[in-house]
């Protein structure tokens, strides 16, 4: 039997969804008797080249060619920001399961969101909007249940973690860090979500939610970014043992919550020292498991991007 998918975009993301879906329907088909194929996509710009091609997908503009297909079974939202939230409630209360990588939405929006879908009797998984490929949402949500789970810990934004590598092994200062960033596809051309910390505090809400049992919200987390550590900063901490990190941390005791993002001096044989560039890392702390790392590449960035700059990085000697 066939399951339909809609996605919703096909930039990054979204086309890799269309590869992988190609690529595995068939033990997919094996494992569950259910072979998925994605319907239709919708975007904004069909004509645009997106690395892949598409067979048997119909390409749209119009949302409704997805929410209101009644052989459309799941709907795939990989558009990012705030505004897919309506689709995504419409997908819901027309009884289709949804499937987002969206951690702002979540973040933000999540009660609502998983509320429309037990009230409609679908599911709602949201496994790559937190340290992207890593599993870390099922581990904390189902793996781990018989822990009580007291400290989060992590390095959950790449783009900052790529830019503090850099500032520590090539000596450079914040500005030409990020330039470099900007030019291989891992930060935006405004930064600001991610250096300013905002990125990783919504994905630390997503985490703390679920890990700790409670309506966690973004006022509740202490915020600080990486926009003012200098190169001095980071010789500093390095002559004196450590590295500096985007840290996200959070603790429960006793059902009291800390939570914070901030560049914190982490000491050089600790494991996370070791996570550079742009991967992701999470320890848990479990009173039944003790120290779990999870460790893995938090992004994925645009091939075609990253590989124009690639080439005026090398012309440039690096
Ligand atoms: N990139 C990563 O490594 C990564 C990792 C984990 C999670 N995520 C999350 O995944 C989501 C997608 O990220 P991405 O990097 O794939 O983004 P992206 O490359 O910018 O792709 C966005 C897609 O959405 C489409 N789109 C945007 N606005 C639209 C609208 N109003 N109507 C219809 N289509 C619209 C775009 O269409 P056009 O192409 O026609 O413009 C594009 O195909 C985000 O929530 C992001 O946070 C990304």
């Amino acid at each position: 039997m066939q399951i339909r998918i809609g996605l919703l975009g096909c930039g990054t993301v979204g086309a890799g969804v269309v590869s992988l879906v190609r690529r595995r329907a068939d033990r997919v088909a094996d494992m569950t008797g259910l072979r998925p194929i994605v319907k239709t996509i919708l975007v904004r710009d069909t004509q645009k080249d997106r690395g892949v091609s598409f067979i048997d997908e119909r390409l749209t503009t119009s949302p409704e060619d997805i929410l209101a297909d009644d052989d459309i079974q799941i709907v795939v939202e990989t558009i990012g920001g705030i505004e897919p939230k309506t689709y995504i409630l419409e997908a819901l209360s027309r009884g289709k399961h949804v499937v987002t990588a969206n951690k702002d939405l979540i973040a933000l929006h999540g009660p609502e969101i998983l509320q429309t879908a037990a009230a409609h009797g679908v599911s709602v998984l949201f496994e790559a909007a937190v340290g992207g490929a890593i599993p870390l949402v099922g581990p904390l949500k189902e793996n781990l249940t018989a822990n009580e789970v007291t400290d989060l810990k992590g390095i959950i934004n790449g783009t900052t973690n790529f830019i503090l590598s850099q500032m520590t092994t090539r000596h450079i200062d914040f500005a030409e860090a990020l330039q470099m960033a900007q030019e291989l596809g891992y930060a935006e051309a405004d930064p600001s979500s991610d250096v300013d910390g905002l990125d990783a505090a919504r994905k630390l809400v997503i985490l703390a939610s679920i890990a700790f049992h409670t309506e966690v919200h973004l006022s509740d987390v202490r915020v600080e970014g990486i926009r003012h550590i200098t190169a001095t900063d980071v010789r500093y901490a390095d002559e004196a043992g450590y590295v500096i990190k985007l840290l996200a941390v959070g603790r429960d005791r006793d059902g009291e919550l800390t939570l914070a993002v901030r560049p914190t001096l982490i000491p050089k044989n600790h494991p996370l020292a070791h996570v550079s560039d742009a991967y992701n890392a999470l320890f848990v702390r479990g009173d039944a498991a003790g120290d779990l790392m999870f460790f893995g590449r938090g992004a994925v960035v645009c091939r075609q991007r990253a590989r124009l700059s690639a080439i005026s990085l090398r012309s440039c000697g690096i």
